[in-house]
């Protein structure tokens, strides 16, 4: 039998790692917690901090001034996002509003370019996917099909839309995108929110796409949501939203809307500055690093993870979800437990592992490439399997909460 890496083996890849010197643009005030949280909320660097003072001083100096550069933001950051994360051409994204109303935007302006045929997705697509999806069907007088699965979904008969998840939020399986893409006769938008910023993205013949911005692109809670669309389609769509911000001629304050061209007509209301500046000072960090750095290094991560996970977790209780192969998966890795939200609850409140839980037994463990280490993954390990050995997680109150 093969033993399992030591800490020294998890202290020799953190050596050779490239990557390494970007945690300590990431300071953490309580340096002993072990912060596996980053899918769902990034932590701060000192770029975003300094970024976001820089905004908030131009505010105090130039006040509504301020707005002959502000304006530009939705544009000059989503191309930006564009080249270093997503694979798309300049022109193509646009950084603003939450990533559901993207996707609401999209999913109805798509339907405009498909007056027949289903609007579909899986059951285990994010729950705001579904619901959004749900509603601009029923607008629209088109059913609505949630397949049961992804290969389902990808069988619906007359699907005119489909939505998927490139990376899985409970299970972490990552989809083969450009396949897809190609395969599809239906449009398919595809929903980023847990690959960007972990895995590099190649839109590159995708028609739509949204994602977040707060999670392993790190740009803050409430952080601005992005949206793609494929550019020989954008003079076709129609937003529903018909903002100000999305007019031809903003400020000649017109009688009646007249899109503008280009992406720019996704645009709704006034976009939010301050958090949009903490995106573009985040990307800093990125474009240093680099995607494929990146990429690599959450596969070393959640390598290093599975494998204690076989050798330490199993016979705890523990079945790792995540594909095992890295081009399958994002940065995260899923652990299934009978009695995970006690996990949870206890790994936090005991010895600060701090990951989360997802219904309806799953504790998911984010390895953000750019501040964690092979020593963080292998400790976060080690303290896991010492606190279930132990029972710990039976000693604490295990009410659910509002926010898991
Ligand atoms: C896959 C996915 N889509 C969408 C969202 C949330 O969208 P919003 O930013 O509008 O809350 C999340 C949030 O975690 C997500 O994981």
């Amino acid at each position: 039998v093969t033993q399992p890496p030591d800490r020294a083996s998890a202290e020799a890849l953190d050596a050779a790692d490239p990557l390494a010197a970007f945690r300590s643009r990431f300071p953490d005030p309580e340096p002993d917690r072990l912060y596996l949280d980053g899918n769902s909320l990034g932590r701060l660097s000192t770029d975003v901090e300094h970024g976001l003072a820089a905004a908030i001083g131009t505010w105090r100096t130039r006040a509504v001034e301020g707005w002959a550069e502000w304006v530009e933001l939705p544009r000059r950051v989503g191309d930006r996002l564009a080249d270093l994360c997503l694979g798309a051409a300049p022109g193509e994204v646009l950084v603003t509003d939450s990533t559901t109303v993207n996707l609401y935007k999209l999913a109805h302006a798509a339907l405009d370019l498909r007056p027949q045929g289903v609007v579909a997705t899986d059951a285990d697509n994010f729950p705001t996917d579904r619901y959004v999806l749900e509603g601009v069907a029923a607008a629209r007088g088109r059913r609505f099909v949630l397949a049961d699965s992804v290969e389902g979904a990808l069988q619906v008969p007359d699907a005119a839309l489909l939505c998927l998840s490139h990376v899985d939020y409970r299970t972490g399986r990552r989809l083969d995108l450009g396949g897809i893409t190609r395969a599809s006769e239906a449009m398919v938008v595809w929903d980023l929110s847990h690959s960007v910023g972990a895995v590099a993205i190649d839109l590159s013949g995708a028609d739509l796409a949204v994602g977040c911005s707060y999670k392993y692109l790190n740009a803050g809670p409430g952080g601005p949501a992005f949206l793609y669309v494929r550019r020989e389609l954008q003079d076709a769509l129609t937003s529903p939203v018909r903002g100000w911000f999305g007019q031809r001629d903003q400020f000649a304050m017109g009688p009646a809307y007249e899109p503008a061209p280009g992406i720019d007509r996704l645009m709704a209301g006034t976009p939010p500055v301050l958090a949009t500046t903490a995106l573009d000072a985040a990307l800093d960090v990125v474009a240093e690093a680099g995607m494929a750095a990146i990429e690599r290094k959450a596969a070393s991560l959640t390598d290093l993870a599975i494998t204690l996970a076989d050798a330490w977790l199993a016979e705890l209780g523990f079945e790792v979800v995540t594909p095992r192969s890295p081009t399958e998966r994002g940065a995260h890795v899923a652990l299934r437990h009978p009695e995970a939200w006690p996990i949870c609850r206890a790994l936090i409140e005991r010895v600060r592992v701090v990951g989360d839980f997802r219904q309806p037994d799953i504790l998911r463990l984010g390895f953000s490439p750019l501040y964690i280490s092979h020593t963080d993954a292998w400790d976060a390990m080690d303290r896991i399997r010492t606190l279930v050995a132990a029972g710990v997680h039976r000693d604490i109150d295990a009410q659910l909460r509002r926010v898991t």
